[in-house]
């Protein structure tokens, strides 16, 4: 059974999006010819780890959103997702950078209705995301956000916390509320696509995913887990990127 806004009856089915667009030019020039995305994170590219992310934690129906001159790449390098443990992985394109939540509006045909998980395509973590599924799944609806202390908090998406409840997200503050970055892996309901199509472009030009949290923390179903594990920006920047190996070579990733 389907309904409009759950997608089928099994409350621990839910389809995935990745994100593996952009230019990659805060990593110039290892991603001069290619997408930063497919570049080697230890010993496998940077877009296996996502991938793997979804497929731990049960989500085996996966949209691919790409760009640039590489989109082919990834149909050469990941097919139909047996690789990475995907049933199904599909792909499409989007022009131009108009930010992660234009990105995401292209998965709307793909959702028909049902829940999804977003990952961006440079996010790596340590240990799998069953737990938080399961609880946004409880949740039944609305919107679920990870977050995670970090150093540099002016370089994200970051919440302000007052007990178990966010008070708002501010996308790179310059005097940051607090050091708990909102990581790139993000549970919506069949909502999500209304709420993109009411966003207007930022100051950056790009239609921000800060803005689609932020409009379910207005309709008061914006909750949060605080991720356990480490976690890795890996197309930041350069030194991040380079972290990441070292962390993946030292630990391991999507770990149960
Ligand atoms: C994006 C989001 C930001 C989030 C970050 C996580 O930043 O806008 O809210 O904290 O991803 O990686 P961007 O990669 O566009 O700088």
């Amino acid at each position: 059974m389907v309904d409009s806004l759950h997608g089928p009856a099994d409350d621990t089915f839910m389809k995935g999006v990745v994100l593996a667009g952009g230019s990659g030019t805060r990593l110039f020039p290892l991603t001069k010819i290619t997408n930063k995305h497919l570049l080697p994170v230890w010993d496998k590219p940077m877009i296996y780890y996502p991938l793997e992310c979804l497929a731990k934690a049960g989500i085996e129906e996966v949209l691919l959103v790409t760009g640039g001159n590489n989109a082919g790449d990834f149909i050469r390098l990941l097919g139909r997702g047996a690789e990475v443990g995907i049933k199904s992985l599909q792909y499409t394109y989007q022009d131009g950078s108009g930010g992660i939540a234009q990105a995401l509006g292209l998965a709307q045909d793909f959702a028909a209705g049902g829940p999804i998980c977003l990952i961006l395509g440079d996010n790596i973590i340590q240990r799998n995301i069953r737990e938080p599924l399961r609880r946004f799944r409880h949740q039944g609806e609305g919107a679920r956000v990870l977050l995670t202390p970090v150093d540099h908090p002016e370089q994200y998406g970051v919440a302000e916390i007052d007990g178990d409840r966010i008070v708002r997200i501010v996308e790179k503050p310059k005097q940051p509320p607090s050091n708990l970055a909102v990581i790139g892996i993000y549970f919506y309901d069949g909502h999500v696509f209304d709420i993109v199509r009411s966003l207007r472009p930022s100051a950056r030009g790009e239609l921000e995913i800060t803005d689609v949290n932020n409009a379910y923390l207005a309709r008061g179903q914006l909750t949060f887990d605080v991720l356990e594990g480490w976690w890795a920006d890996a197309g930041e920047n350069i030194e991040y990127y380079y972290q990441a190996c070292l962390r993946v070579r030292a630990e391991g990733a999507n770990q149960d």
